[in-house]
């Protein structure tokens, strides 16, 4: 297949995808489930502009669209902020989907005449990658929603290996390449390169995903009314948002997303939780959040080759096999049910099912270039202003395995959690199990 055609098969996925997630009447996409998410036909007509703007107008918002430019501004993310976009003059559903569709035809003709080799092809990579984050946002605000469900219930995963909760592998200390080269990962956005080398102390990091039944137990440890294991931040957010249990928790032992009301399965890793009540977690587990650098290294370096594996298991792309990725599950995947997902290292489950919170502020790798979307990632870099962000890394059950890679970045406030965030723990590598005195000793029989 031609880097065209695949491309194009790559914009036909991702649209496909929308459409499933806008298959709604117009009230139902013109509703705001929450502040915190756009109404969904936002989502849709943004898509589209997004795509007119950098595929057919080269990035330059002054450059006539097929919009007028009143409506045009409606969709700049920049401008107008979520909870105000639901009062805004936005395109009826109808002429949404019928921008989307004029502007993909158009599209596909510029992409039939691209010639080999062009740079432009990075530019539609950009574009796929961007519609398929905003298919994952939609699925966020429709997990929001009340009422019945409109989705299915999400198709079936393989089964866990429950004794793989509370286990870590050992990364033993050295130098690994952090990130990546165009060369190699074509389509790496701008913050992921540009490959460098760095040195890091040895580690544990937790062979899966924090899980449900465990998070229960910090639950009814009353670790959400103590202070010691949370942070000064965290502890003042905890309070004044009145978290007692990661979002859609029951206080019966149910959850309720998506409209389903629903056992909470205890060998699912734990989602929604918010960067603060990770931290608190880990604190309360004797552990740590990993930084994203040792999570990189945990997740892509394989030290008997000496180089990077371009996914935790190898070259062979992400299959159903290996990853729990693309949507259609509407969860995460029981932990320990993808051994062959291992990393060189061991740790499994490193893509997909949940974002994993790490402790790293998101930074610019040394030698960083704006893409030519200049404002995707540099507004948010540490010290710019535009508050703080934490990384997370690792995609969830949404995101879809085409744009995935162990050197992708995500990162968001440390309240949010109506994103598909979860935990997977670290320690200090202390050459021994350490003396865990703190409530979940358990841990320590899978420090091996
Ligand atoms: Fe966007």
């Amino acid at each position: 297949m031609t880097t065209r055609e695949a491309l194009a098969c790559e914009l036909t996925e991702a649209r496909d995808r929308t459409l499933r997630l806008v298959a709604f009447d117009d009230a139902e996409l013109r509703r705001q489930y929450d502040p915190l998410m756009s109404p969904l036909v936002w989502d849709l007509a943004h898509i589209g502009q997004q795509e007119e703007l950098w595929l057919l107008r080269g990035g330059n918002p002054d450059r006539p669209g097929l919009l007028p430019p009143q409506v045009d501004q409606l969709y700049d993310a920049f401008v107008h902020s979520r909870a105000s976009r639901a009062d805004l003059p936005l395109l009826p559903p109808t002429d949404a989907r019928n921008y989307c569709a004029t502007v993909r035809g158009k599209v596909l003709d510029a992409l039939d005449a691209l010639p080999d080799g062009h740079p432009d092809a990075f530019t539609f990579g950009l574009v796929v990658s961007h519609e398929n984050q905003h298919d994952e946002t939609m699925l966020q605000a429709l997990s929001l929603r009340s009422g019945a469900p409109l989705l299915d219930r999400g198709t079936s995963l393989p089964p866990g290996r429950p004794q793989t909760a509370g286990t870590s592998v050992r990364v033993p200390a050295g130098e690994f390449v952090l990130g990546v080269d165009a060369v190699t990962e074509p389509y790496s956005l701008d913050n992921e390169r540009p490959a460098h080398v760095v040195d890091v102390p040895a580690f544990r990091i937790g062979r899966v995903p924090v899980t449900n039944a465990e998070w229960r137990q910090f639950v009814d440890d009353g670790g959400y009314h103590r202070r010691q294991w949370w942070s000064d931040a965290g502890w003042a957010h905890r309070r004044q948002a009145g978290l007692t249990a990661p979002l859609y928790w029951n206080g019966d032992g149910s959850r309720t997303r998506f409209g389903y009301v629903e056992e909470i399965p205890g060998e699912e890793p734990v989602q929604h939780v918010t960067y603060y009540e990770a931290e608190a977690y880990a604190a309360w587990a004797g552990a740590r959040l990993p930084t994203e650098v040792e999570w990189e290294k945990a997740c892509a370096w394989d030290p008997e080759t000496n180089s990077r594996r371009r996914y935790p298991w190898g070259a062979t792309e992400p299959t159903a096999e290996v990853a729990n990725l693309g949507g259609r599950a509407l969860r995460p995947a029981p932990v320990g049910a993808y051994p062959q997902s291992a990393s060189a290292y061991g740790a499994e489950q490193m893509l997909g099912d949940v974002w994993e919170w790490t402790s790293s502020p998101l930074r610019p790798w040394p030698g960083f270039t704006p893409m030519v979307y200049e404002r995707y990632s540099q507004p948010f870099f540490d010290g710019t202003g535009t508050g703080e962000y934490r990384v997370l890394r690792g995609g969830s059950w949404a995101v879809a395995p085409n744009i995935l890679r162990p050197s992708f970045r995500n990162w968001d406030h440390p309240i949010r959690r109506q994103i598909f965030s979860g935990v997977r723990l670290a320690w200090d590598d202390v050459g021994a199990p350490p003396a865990c005195g703190g409530p979940l000793t358990r841990r320590v029989d899978g420090y091996v």
